[in-house]
């Protein structure tokens, strides 16, 4: 007598549709991790120990970093705290390209390489705009390496200490970011 309609196995097939719908909403979904560090990252065009060089632009490879168009390289100590003395973790090794008309605007593209500490042999991929003359701005983390590979996130940069004259400078950088 029993049909694939008949009543009792609708029913039934009713219950086991309910059931796993019911299950495969309430399994909590997956949240990705999420990351926050802060590191230091000390900005020197000039002293013995500079770490940035410009190496294009208006007037050739000695154009000023504050003026359109300059290009500079950079291989700056990342330091855990906002002193030069303490620990150093990594390189932030790249470019920074003065886009912004009047001067006063970066473009930044570097890596974070972290040498020690917690991420150690691990690399954060940061790109963005600068606009250094604002207190606190915000930049974004396009990717990483190692502890860091398919992350997404955004930073945000202070000026920690500016010698302008020296172009001279320190920076924070408080970094969040989600892992999937
Ligand atoms: C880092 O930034 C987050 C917001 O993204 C903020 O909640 C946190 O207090 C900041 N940490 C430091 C040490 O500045």
């Amino acid at each position: 007598m029993s049909t694939p309609l008949s009543l009792t196995s609708n029913f039934f097939f009713f219950i086991f549709t309910a059931t796993v719908l019911y299950i495969a909403y309430t399994i909590p979904k997956q949240e990705p991790n999420q990351t926050n560090l802060v590191f230091y990252v000390h900005d020197y065009f000039s002293g013995v120990d500079a770490s940035a060089i410009t190496v294009a632009g208006k007037s050739g490879p000695t154009s000023h970093i504050l003026h359109f168009g300059t290009i500079a390289a950079v291989d700056d100590p990342v330091t855990e705290g906002p002193t030069i003395e303490s620990n150093e973790i990594g390189r932030a090794q790249g470019l920074y390209i003065n886009s912004q008309l009047d001067g006063k605007g970066l473009h930044m593209a570097f890596s974070v390489i972290f040498t020690d500490g917690e991420f150690k042999g691990s690399t954060l991929e940061i790109q963005g705009a600068d606009i250094f003359s604002m207190k606190e701005r915000e930049f974004g983390v396009v990717s990483g390496t190692g502890y860091f590979r398919f992350v997404k996130g955004y930073g945000i940069m202070e000026t920690e200490f500016m010698d302008i004259a020296n172009l001279r400078a320190v920076i924070k950088l408080n970094v969040t970011v989600k892992h999937y």
